[in-house]
């Protein structure tokens, strides 16, 4: 489930399904894009927290989830979520612990400030799960990483630290895990505080310029990505993590 609170101009947002490390239901996709929509709307907010708890962000998407019905061509769950952080005007703060895994790892490029523990453990598995990166990540990641960075974890999709996620420009910064919800919170009260007209030009500034490009990616892979959904490569990848064994290819 998404928990959601305002509280001292922060709109606080979490992820809360442990028993499930946070994984993303259909349902979760549209409790979050509500609840970002609902804080980019309420005139008494002026910045969000993204978070999970200490020891997990998100394992990204409900595995199960995609192998039920094939979707229309084209169409994700995510997207209530695609369509409202990327646009959002007001800033976001992300405070990262565990595991941030698949689109845990893709939305924090959307985010403004992102903070991360020594525990934080991010992975872009799309590869490995027979299907490819989403949420505008092969555009993003690029951009902010350098190609040759962005390769390797995306093409490899093997598991990474915070301090690499920090060099690559996912993480604004690494703090200590007993710290970092506090931290975060800091951040965003400090944002809170600042001019709003202001942060939203600056913001928009930054991102308008690519905008275009990022839209128009996100629906190419999101056009592929459901097609990959049926692929007998992530039909056996998706069922293998179910059934807690190792995949096989041949
Ligand atoms: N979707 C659905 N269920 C998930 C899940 C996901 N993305 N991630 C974890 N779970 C479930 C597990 O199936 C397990 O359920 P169970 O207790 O009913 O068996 C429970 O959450 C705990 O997960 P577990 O794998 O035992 O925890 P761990 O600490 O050993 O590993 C992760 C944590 C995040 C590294 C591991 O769960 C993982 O790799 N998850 C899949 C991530 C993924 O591929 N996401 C999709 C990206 S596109």
């Amino acid at each position: 489930m998404i928990k959601s609170e305002t509280k001292d101009r922060v709109a606080r947002v979490r992820f809360d399904r442990l028993d499930k490390k946070n994984a993303i239901t259909v349902q979760m996709y549209a409790q979050l894009g509500a609840a970002l929509a609902a804080a980019e709307a309420d005139p008494q907010v002026r910045s969000v927290l993204l978070h999970g708890s200490a020891d997990c962000f998100t394992a990204g998407n409900d595995v199960a989830d995609f192998l039920k019905a094939p979707r229309d061509a084209g169409s994700s769950p995510a997207r209530a979520l695609f369509d409202t952080l990327p646009q959002m005007k007001k800033p976001v703060v992300a405070a990262v612990g565990g595991p941030a895994v698949g689109i845990g790892s893709t939305m924090l490029l959307h985010c403004d400030l992102v903070y991360a523990a020594p525990n934080a453990r991010f992975q872009l598995p799309f590869v490995p799960l027979g299907i490819v990166p989403e949420f505008g990540s092969t555009f993003l990641l690029p951009l902010v990483a350098g190609y040759q960075r962005a390769a390797k974890l995306l093409l490899l999709g093997q598991p990474f630290t915070a301090q690499e996620a920090c060099e690559a420009g996912i993480v604004t910064a690494v703090v200590a895990q007993a710290d970092l919800l506090s931290e975060a919170e800091k951040v965003a009260l400090a944002l809170a505080a600042l001019p709003p007209e202001s942060i939203r030009l600056t913001k928009r500034l930054m991102k308008a310029r690519h905008a275009q490009t990022l839209a128009a990616t996100i629906e190419e892979e999101t056009r592929i990505f459901t097609e990959r959904l049926t692929s007998p490569e992530a039909k056996e990848a998706l069922s293998a993590f179910l059934e807690k064994r190792k995949p096989n290819f041949q």
